[in-house]
């Protein structure tokens, strides 16, 4: 279909594809997606698309925010939040899950609800849980309204670290070892778990990482040198997730690749490699996210390296049927294999995180990404494909 130009009844006139752009949610990276909101909303072509703003608080709300991406930024290291920008404490947005009606009602405790009009495409600038696994791409599928990056299948694949493995694993991607603890093996026989973690360090060596399965932003990951140090890491991971996840420390270089769906289907951004940051233990949500990003772009690779880490980066996109974006993050180890950790289907998505960077340095300015990702979803519709 035009993209330019929804199809319209005879006499109307023509109007702009309708973005609704999503963020905030109740996640622990809220913050940060206001902040990268703030940055979509500055880049889109207004020319092009209307848009609509829709700030989830943490506690879950979704609240109409004004359109002033300038109050969206980080002041004093301090995040901003959507209950700031909210225009009021109590109205919520609601989106009709009837695929026949795609209009989006305001309604206020003691006011009568008002009509929004219809939104065309979601772009969820969403992380993490309640946003970036699936279930509010469930939501949108129910909605019938398209979105940008990938569906529920996808999206939650890559939200959980033991499935992601398992999907990789199948597709003949190289993964490093790891454990899995479930919350019914803790509850049911917590020093068996704990031996099978012990017995795990014993044949693959310390440290450990100790991570929540399902998180992001390296919350509630503990490196662990020594056995002392296990309880208090599996404690801090369960935090954040009754699953855990224990792997092996992989010794290698860490790169990065972006994958954006173009009109002809997947491609690979030039690959970016992460230093390891002196300050920080490992690279953490302070050094990814506050600090801006110190990722080396393009990543010094010979070019049989940079071909092959491209390749692989397209074919973790297409093992996790993702759509729109992904960013795959590898280890490039002693060896010169290159194993994968983890893939984002909402990566960081500010100007200066990685994932933006890579594709800048790739030829595809912000404004240009922001556009290409609202025209990839507008060219699909809800339902299976
Ligand atoms: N198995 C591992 N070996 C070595 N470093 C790791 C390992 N797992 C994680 N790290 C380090 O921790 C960071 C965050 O871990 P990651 O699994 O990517 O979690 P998140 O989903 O929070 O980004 C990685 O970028 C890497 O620096
Ligand atoms: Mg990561």
């Amino acid at each position: 279909m035009s993209t330019e130009n929804l199809p319209q009844s005879p006499g109307q006139p023509s109007r702009k594809p309708r973005v609704a752009v999503v963020f905030g949610g109740r996640s622990s990276e809220h913050g940060i997606s206001v902040v990268t909101a703030g940055a979509v909303l500055r880049a889109i072509d207004r020319t092009k698309y209307d848009v609509l703003p829709i700030g989830i608080t943490q506690d879950g709300r979704w609240a109409l925010t004004a359109d002033e991406p300038e109050r969206m930024a980080i002041a004093d290291r301090k995040a901003p939040n959507v209950d700031q920008l909210a225009e009021s404490s109590e109205g919520g947005v609601v989106l009709s899950v009837d695929p026949a009606n795609r209009e989006v009602v305001y309604s206020e405790p003691g006011s009568v609800p008002k009509a929004l009009g219809e939104v065309d495409v979601v772009f969820p600038v969403l992380h993490g849980p309640y946003g970036e696994d699936g279930t509010l791409q469930g939501l949108l599928e129910l909605s019938g309204v398209p979105y940008v990056g990938a569906g529920v299948l996808a999206s939650a694949v890559g939200q959980d670290k033991e499935y992601m493995k398992r999907v990789f694993t199948s597709f003949g991607l190289k993964v490093g070892p790891y454990v899995v603890i479930r919350p019914r093996d803790w509850e049911r026989d917590e020093p068996a778990a704990r031996k099978k973690i012990v017995d795990f360090a014993a044949e693959h060596g310390w440290p450990l990482f100790v991570k929540p399965a399902r998180a992001g932003s390296s919350f509630g990951i503990t490196k662990v040198d020594e056995p002392s140090g296990l309880d208090e890491a599996i404690a801090e991971a369960q935090r954040h997730d009754p699953k855990i996840i224990v792997e092996a420390a992989l010794r290698g270089r860490e790169i990065e690749c972006g994958v954006l769906e173009f009109e002809d289907g997947p491609r690979a951004s030039v690959p970016a490699e992460i230093p390891p940051v002196q300050a920080h233990a490992f690279y953490d949500f302070e050094a990814k996210y506050i600090d801006s990003a110190d990722g080396i772009v393009p990543a010094p690779l010979t070019e049989e390296q940079t071909v092959e880490v491209r390749r692989l980066a397209v074919e973790a996109f297409d093992a996790a049927s993702c759509e729109g974006l992904v960013r795959a993050d590898f280890f490039l180890t002693e060896d010169g294999e290159f194993v994968i950790n983890e893939i984002n289907t909402m990566p960081g998505f500010t100007p200066i995180s990685m994932y933006p960077r890579m594709w800048q340095e790739t030829g595809v300015d912000y404004p240009e990404l922001v556009d290409r990702l609202v025209q990839a979803a507008l060219r699909r519709s809800t339902g299976l494909r």
